[in-house]
């Protein structure tokens, strides 16, 4: 019955055991497990297009060879996410369906416009890095599939990192305009990354229960934080400031303070109010209609495939 069910879950919770697909697990959560999978998934997705802008103007073979490799790992990140979602019981088209009609989010920066190349840089930097920050965690997901989607997405994300590392490097070493777009790059992409994060713990309604279902393994505002203390040595290599007079080391908590983050902004956006929210939709929706063709095809060859072996 449902008590030894519910004792059986939270037994395996505690012994750091994986629920699996088909183990018994409360509906709230598998349904949160559907809203922060899905939501990672339709984020990996649009995460393509802001650097997608950039394949054709790459400054060079090398860096045209590593952004495309990058873009086409996102895909396959969103592929990897879809199909861990799809184990909880929900249909593949029923979640696009929920990003194209605006009832599903997906990460907030991913609606900022990619102005100059030192935006690849940036993105690879502050973004990949934030988002190593906080799916290097979600490895050790109570839910299995989610879990072991994620030790794959985190070895390409270093990748990502390191690669919008140095295009950051070569611009700073570069020539003053070089290193110019560098730090309009960081001064655009510097609060939104941090924003990624999502909203303060005290605002986030799902951060407790999350860390009580070993979901999150640190809140919001921890791995903020430690992105923040990682990041500004960083800046400090690359030469170029973070744009925050308030960032500055505190020796009695060790970590950087740092000034208050635009909620109004944050909020505005995910609302899908942000510069891109419109543009990116758009072009999702754009693509899914184009690759219908696609997708009956597939349909068509699997069910002519299938009748061939049964005949
Ligand atoms: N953008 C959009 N919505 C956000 C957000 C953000 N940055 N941060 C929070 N929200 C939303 C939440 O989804 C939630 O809304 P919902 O109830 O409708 O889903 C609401 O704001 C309250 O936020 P909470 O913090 O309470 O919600 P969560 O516990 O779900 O935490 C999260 C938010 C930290 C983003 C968590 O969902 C998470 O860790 N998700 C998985 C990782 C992820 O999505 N990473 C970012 C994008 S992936 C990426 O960067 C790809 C890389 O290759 C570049």
């Amino acid at each position: 019955n449902t008590i030894d069910l519910e004792k059986e879950f939270q037994r395996k919770l505690d012994a750091e055991e994986k629920i699996e697909p088909k183990d018994w697990m409360p509906d709230d959560y598998r349904k949160t497990l559907i809203r922060q999978i899905s939501q990672h998934a339709h984020s990996e997705i649009v995460g393509m297009l802001p650097e997608g802008n950039w394949l054709t103007r790459a400054p060079s073979l090398r860096r045209k060879v590593a952004a495309l490799a990058k873009v086409q790992d996102e895909a396959g990140h969103g592929l990897y996410l879809y199909s861990a979602c799809e184990t909880l019981g929900v249909e593949r088209d029923d979640l696009l369906d929920q990003l194209h009609t605006g009832t599903a989010k997906y990460s907030s920066i991913f609606n900022y416009p990619t102005l100059t190349w030192a935006d690849m840089g940036a993105i690879g930097w502050l973004v990949d890095g934030a988002a190593i920050m906080n799916q290097v965690p979600l490895c050790r997901c109570s839910y299995g599939p989610y879990a072991r989607a994620m030790v794959r997405v985190c070895k390409e994300e270093s990748f990502h990192q390191r690669q919008g590392y140095e295009i950051m490097l070569s611009l700073c070493k570069g020539t003053p305009e070089q290193k110019a777009m560098a730090q309009d790059a960081l001064n655009r992409w510097w609060w939104p990354s941090i924003m990624m994060f999502g909203p303060n713990d005290a605002d986030s309604p799902h951060t407790a229960q999350s860390m009580n279902w070993k979901i999150k393994r640190f809140t919001n505002d921890e791995l903020r934080q430690k992105f923040i203390d990682a990041t500004k040595p960083q800046a400090d290599i690359l030469g170029i400031s973070i744009p925050d007079p308030d960032l500055k080391w505190n020796e009695k908590t060790g970590h950087y303070d740092f000034g208050a983050i635009n909620w109004d902004e944050f909020w505005a956006v995910v609302k899908g109010n942000g510069p891109c929210n419109k543009e990116r939709l758009a072009t999702r929706k754009k693509a899914y209609e184009n690759g219908a063709w696609v997708r009956e095809a597939a349909l068509a060859h699997a069910e002519k495939r299938k009748k061939k072996s049964a005949a």
